[in-house]
């Protein structure tokens, strides 16, 4: 029998090292706001936040990584290489300005944001992370908004170009209504860790009766019931917020446990319902 999901859970990446399966995002965390929120987020408990170049607050998570008086080893930090940034030295010149921006000395967990720019770029990329990889400069890496087309392409690549390379996490919108049964069995059989965006739907499903049904069963809130479902599915749920009070209670999901009814009930099989973009239906030429 597995142990009982914590708080301070991790789990085993293909790289060899661990990261915590609850993880913090900063999406649209505005960069005055980031670094206490990060803080309150770390002193809550958190040890995993999730950002990238595009959301402009790097800077801010890693100084309150600094001022946490945790050891750096201890939270795992994830960054991502945007769009605009596709392509080999495109890509090394936005790695190296992440470096800049925070002044850390390692990123734990580099990600392509998402599969744009056609193979070349993403291929480009993902030579730019294996590079930094054997520096040393970032201990993972992975690719986020893939669809199995770009994954195949992926793997293609990597066994055949000499370039290498280990996928250890995939990041995607992932909560009961936007499953992704093809891309998850597509990550899990090639033993990539998913990472789920979104887990809270952003907030846009408070009044799903079956959420309703499922928290008064439990006492606890529809956030929670999405947090756990996410966790007990085996993804690395991702919540974002900005109010303290939220962030210790999407934090507080240890004391209960879904049942397969509850799960059940939460089963949406070929549900397909994203609530932002999905770049994983991208053809390979966008
Ligand atoms: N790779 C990608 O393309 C991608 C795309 C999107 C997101 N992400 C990552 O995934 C993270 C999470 O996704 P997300 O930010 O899109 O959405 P989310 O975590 O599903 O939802 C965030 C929204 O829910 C609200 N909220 C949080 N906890 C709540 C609670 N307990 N009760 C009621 N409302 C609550 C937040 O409000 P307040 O903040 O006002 O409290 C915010 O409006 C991001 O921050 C980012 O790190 C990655």
């Amino acid at each position: 029998m597995s142990s009982p999901l914590t708080l301070t859970s991790t789990v085993k990446l293909p790289s060899g090292h661990i990261m915590p399966t609850l993880g913090y995002g900063v999406y649209q965390t505005p960069k005055d706001v980031c670094e206490s929120v990060c803080s309150h987020a770390l002193k809550t408990g958190y040890r995993h936040i999730d950002s990238a170049r595009v959301y402009r607050n790097e800077g801010p998570c890693a100084a309150a990584i600094e001022s946490s008086g945790l050891k750096r080893e201890q939270i795992f930090f994830t960054s991502k290489i945007g769009p605009r940034d596709m392509g080999y030295e495109k890509a090394k010149k936005a790695i190296d300005a992440s470096f800049a921006e925070t002044g850390l000395q390692y990123f734990d967990l580099f990600l392509i944001h998402a599969p744009y720019g056609g193979r070349d770029a993403r291929c480009g990329t993902w030579k730019a992370l294996v590079e930094a990889q054997s520096e040393g400069r970032i201990r993972s890496i992975g690719v986020s908004n893939y669809g199995v087309h770009h994954l195949d392409e992926l793997k293609e690549f990597m066994a055949s170009s000499g370039v290498g390379g280990t996928i250890s996490v995939g990041q995607w919108e992932i909560h009961p209504w936007l499953p992704r049964a093809d891309i998850v069995k597509w990550a899990r059989d090639n033993g990539v860790v998913v990472q789920a965006w979104s887990p809270l739907v952003r907030a846009e499903r408070p009044n799903e009766s079956v959420l309703g049904e499922i928290s008064k069963k439990h006492g606890k809130t529809w956030a929670q019931v999405l947090i756990r479902w996410s966790l007990q599915n085996g993804f690395v749920p991702l919540p974002k917020s900005v109010t303290p009070s939220r962030i210790e209670e999407n934090a507080d999901v240890y004391d209960f446990e879904l049942d397969d009814e509850d799960m059940e009930m939460l089963h949406f099989p070929g549900s397909y319902a994203p609530c932002s973009w999905d770049p994983t239906v991208a053809g390979l030429e966008d």
